[in-house]
């Protein structure tokens, strides 16, 4: 592309009216005596962030939850680090490449709240879950104890565990509107036995946005003697925790989700005193079992993704991680309180404060959820992903700290018209 006609897409896309990040930083920083909730609802400072994005003008997008595509300047920073570590070749790859890559779990180990040495970085939520379900020193008869609500993916890696070592896999079904924590704990309790050895459970369940009661169901499973792997795919960077708070024995996560990293990143967390238990799925030279690095062997890997996760932690650093919950929250409220009383509407998630966050699902008695999630796109020009499956029959719907109350306004009328 010659320069003129860059200078031509730029404008035709509109890269070049985007905030840069200092721009931005400096907005931020003037709003510094303002509180998270009360900022959560102030749309035009949001409206600086939704320059960043560069959005389809075809639909709303409703679905940032499978992949929270990236904000311009992370982009930028993105392809700068293909075109560097493109330029350096394999000098890169023989020199910084490890260092820079445990630079960047680091920083993610201190955010996440956890020590260094109990974090690395995978490709996504499947490699670090499936990790420790197939890495597990299962025997026949062993039991492993999960929700019918929880990732496919993960469910289809206890099938393997079990078709391979006899091992029994009891199912539990979250209810959508818990009277109490207890309910949910008692729920995972009554599913242990004696032969339990792993008991998987989803931070958030992302075909709801329930957030679950992780440390009360970590400490009961604890008292029994069996680890608890925590599915955090949807819960990093969206709402506050430490994963030390949460007494898990491993924890798995996406960077491209709510950390808006560049697609194909993820952590794996594993309690120092655990590190030593799991089979890696690609061995390592790595001889001293405490050493995580032995449950992280990848072989050659877009290390560009890596680079950028720093970018990506900057950004969200700059936004502030009680401004994002708090914004997450307001959007989530803003539509459900319009919806949740309407005739034939169904919100199959728990409105709570703390039980919930930006995630919720909507669904409409008489309409099936792929018909529901077509006609929100043919007619309304609203993107969102129908859930068919459990005790979910509804469309989830992901707002982003970018989306804008008149693009929920807009929601809200189109589930009121296919309501009617
Ligand atoms: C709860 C949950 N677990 C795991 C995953 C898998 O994530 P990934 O495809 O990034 O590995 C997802 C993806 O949406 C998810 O929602």
């Amino acid at each position: 592309m010659n320069k003129r006609s860059f200078l031509k897409s730029v404008a035709l896309t509109g890269i070049g009216t985007q905030f840069g990040m200092d721009a931005l930083a400096g907005i931020f920083h003037s709003k510094k005596g303002v509180s998270a909730a009360e900022l959560a609802a102030d749309n035009d400072f949001w409206e600086a962030i939704r320059k960043d994005y560069l959005l389809k003008p075809d639909y709303i997008n409703l679905e940032n939850g499978y992949y929270n595509f990236l904000p311009q300047p992370i982009l930028e920073k993105y392809l700068q680090h293909i075109r560097d570590v493109n330029y350096q070749g394999s000098y890169y790859m023989r020199t910084v490449q490890w260092d820079n890559k445990k630079r960047m779990a680091d920083k993610l180990a201190a955010i996440a709240g956890c020590e260094p040495g109990e974090l690395v970085i995978t490709r996504n939520s499947t490699e670090s879950l499936d990790l420790v379900i197939g890495g597990m020193d299962w025997q026949k008869e062993d039991e492993a104890v999960f929700a019918e609500q929880d990732y496919g993916s993960m469910q289809d890696m206890f099938k393997q565990v079990s078709d391979r070592y006899g091992v029994k896999l009891v199912k539990v079904s979250v209810p959508n509107h818990p009277a109490s924590d207890e309910e949910i704990v008692s729920l995972y309790e009554k599913a242990i036995t004696a032969k339990t050895k792993l008991l998987m459970v989803c931070h958030i369940i992302n075909i709801t946005g329930h957030i679950l009661p992780i440390r009360k169901i970590c400490d009961m499973a604890h008292a029994k003697g069996v680890e608890v792997m925590v599915d955090g795919a949807h819960a990093f960077a969206h709402f506050r925790y430490k994963i030390s708070d949460l007494h898990c024995d491993y924890y798995g996560t996406s960077l491209h989700k709510w950390m808006s990293v560049p697609l194909g990143a993820g952590f794996l967390y594993v309690n120092k005193n655990k590190i030593s238990k799991p089979w890696p799925v690609f061995a390592d030279w790595t001889t001293d079992k405490n050493n995580i690095a032995r449950l992280n062997h990848t072989g050659t890997h877009p290390c560009a993704t890596d680079l950028a996760i720093e970018d990506s932690i900057d950004y969200f650093n700059m936004i502030g991680a009680e401004r994002k919950e708090k914004r997450m929250q307001y959007l989530q409220q803003y539509w459900t309180s319009r919806v949740k009383d309407i005739p034939r509407v169904v919100i199959n998630t728990p409105l709570l404060e703390g039980r919930s966050c930006g995630i919720a699902n909507v669904g409409i008695t008489g309409i099936k959820p792929a018909d529901l999630a077509k006609r929100l796109m043919d007619e309304h020009k609203v993107f969102t992903v129908a859930i068919d499956y459990a005790n979910v029959q509804g469309c989830r719907i992901c707002p982003n700290v970018y989306t804008t109350t008149e693009e929920l306004d807009r929601f809200v009328e189109a589930i009121k018209k296919l309501a009617s």
